[in-house]
């Protein structure tokens, strides 16, 4: 949901705890700018059940919700994962590219239940040993109605490698959800790869956590993660924990519905895992599993990164869902726990930049290092983003912190999605493209510099 949030200075770490006390004695502090855009608050309306992009394949047992992600740490992998209702069918994906013969690939089928949900027959099938930037078709529904899709596999894993990433979170299936996938459909930079940070479906906010919205939302996006793969974050909407109908596993429809390559990367939990793609170390991290010391996703991360070579990816990347800075009332400190416990580790192995999401929030800011009014700069702090804007079903968020902090530069209220264009090892342009300008329109936009190789003041590069 939406707003943006940019920063002023690339500060350093400290307690935004004695920021908001120091808000609270009238303090005033010279923040960054808060956009006089205001898009008109309403309510956000979900699409109708019965509308155009919930339409169900047809033919007999049809694959729907036909989706791909990376599906090993280097990118020569691609998990394609879809849904059948009549019968399990085939967990086969036929492929094969311009100069290769038709090649076959099986899978496996899972099924869960969600209080009186029964869920349809869920495939995932890892497709392996692909060529580095090349195009593949896919067939999939083999014996029954096949439907046929494609996707480009990204360039070889190497320091100078360009690649645009797009940024979407918490999409929901609003109207304005399917404005915000239409923009970036029709972006002229559309990003080659999708890092998702959190908020798929939102069935959670139905009775009984209606799973049916679990499956409409699977129609809704197949239009694009069909074609491209997603890098899933799990978000607070993936939790799905609801003891009031016996539903105590947390993540159990996200889980089931879409796998990631977790087990490349060491990992032992499918909500924390790394992949490596063209020119960027991308680790996604879970807001919502434990991270606390001693924890498995703690001691994942301290040996995870000291593994990212800078020389073979220069780009290190982090998503999670819930942000460690964020100026608006809404949300503001959740991630709070979490920057204590990882904050120094980012600073150490100098992470280039954090993208976060959680509704009604979007915001970009610097580590911040004296915690009052005016951040000491940190030339290898991470830049922090939250993209919280992709159209659920909650509401804008217009309520921010007053006055503005110092950490935080930019902000604005509306629905949106980003781009992070890869040009080389030292430059990286950010742009945010709002869902009321042209399609090649950006709201705002700013150049990154490497941390690694060229960790130079980028603070002022706002435009
Ligand atoms: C599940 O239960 C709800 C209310 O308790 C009911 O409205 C709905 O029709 C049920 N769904 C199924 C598939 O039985
Ligand atoms: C969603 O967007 C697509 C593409 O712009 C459009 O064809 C479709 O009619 C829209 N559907 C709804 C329900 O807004
Ligand atoms: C880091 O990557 C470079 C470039 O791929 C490679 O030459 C070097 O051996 C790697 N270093 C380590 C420690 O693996
Ligand atoms: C904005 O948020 C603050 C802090 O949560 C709250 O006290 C205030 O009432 C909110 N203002 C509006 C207009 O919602
Ligand atoms: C990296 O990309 C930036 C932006 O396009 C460009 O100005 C710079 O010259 C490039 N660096 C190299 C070494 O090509």
């Amino acid at each position: 949901m939406g707003v943006l949030d940019l920063a002023s200075s690339r500060a350093a770490a400290a307690t935004v705890v004695v920021l908001g006390l120091v808000l609270s004695f009238g303090v005033v502090c010279n923040g960054g700018k808060t956009s006089s855009f205001v898009r008109k608050v309403e309510k956000t309306m979900d699409m109708p059940l019965d509308s155009d992009v919930f339409k169900v394949p047809p033919g007999y047992n049809a694959p729907q919700q036909v989706h791909i992600t990376q599906g090993d740490q280097l990118g020569k992998a691609v998990i394609v994962s879809w849904v059948t209702v009549d019968e399990p069918g085939s967990s086969s994906v036929l492929y094969w590219s311009a100069n290769s013969k038709k090649k076959k690939a099986e899978g496996k089928i899972t099924t869960y239940k969600f209080y009186n949900y029964t869920s349809g027959y869920i495939h995932h099938t890892t497709v392996r040993n692909l060529m580095f930037n090349t195009k593949y078709y896919y067939v999939i529904g083999i014996g029954h109605t096949e439907r046929q899709f494609w996707f480009i596999t990204p360039p070889e894993v190497g320091p100078d490698t360009s690649y645009t990433f797009g940024l979407i979170g918490d999409l929901g299936q609003s109207y304005d959800s399917n404005k915000t996938l239409t923009h970036y459909e029709l972006n002229p930079q559309k990003g080659q790869a999708v890092l998702f940070v959190g908020d798929l479906s939102y069935a959670d906010n139905y009775p009984n956590h209606d799973n049916v919205r679990w499956d409409t939302w699977g129609r809704f996006v197949e239009r694009s993660v069909a074609y491209q793969p997603w890098i899933w974050t799990a978000g607070n909407h993936e939790i799905d924990f609801a003891p009031e109908i016996g539903e105590t596993k947390p993540f159990k429809p996200y889980s089931h519905r879409y796998h990631v390559p977790y087990k490349a990367s060491g990992s032992t939990s499918p909500f924390w895992y790394s992949i490596k793609r063209a020119s960027a170390y991308i680790i996604v991290l879970s807001s919502y599993s434990a991270y606390g010391k001693y924890t498995p996703q703690y001691k994942w991360l301290e040996e995870e990164l000291p593994k990212v070579n800078r020389s073979e990816t220069p780009w290190l990347i982090v998503l999670m869902h819930s942000p460690w800075y964020n100026s608006y009332n809404y949300h503001y400190m959740e991630g709070e726990t979490m920057r204590v416990m990882y904050e120094p580790w980012f600073v150490k192995y100098k992470v280039d930049v954090v993208f976060a999401g959680q509704e009604r929030v979007s915001n970009v800011a610097y580590n911040i290092v004296n915690g009052i009014c005016k951040p000491v700069k940190d030339q290898y702090a991470p830049v922090y983003i939250t993209i919280g804007d992709g159209g659920n079903l909650e509401g804008l968020a217009t309520n921010m912190t007053e006055p503005q902090p110092d950490y935080s530069a930019y902000r604005e209220a509306s629905f949106g999605h980003a781009t992070l264009d890869i040009k080389n090892r030292t430059h990286a342009y950010y742009s945010w493209h709002r869902n009321q300008d042209g399609y090649a329109v950006k709201a705002d936009s700013m150049w990154f510099f490497n941390r690694f190789y060229h960790p130079v003041d980028d603070s002022t590069t706002a435009e």
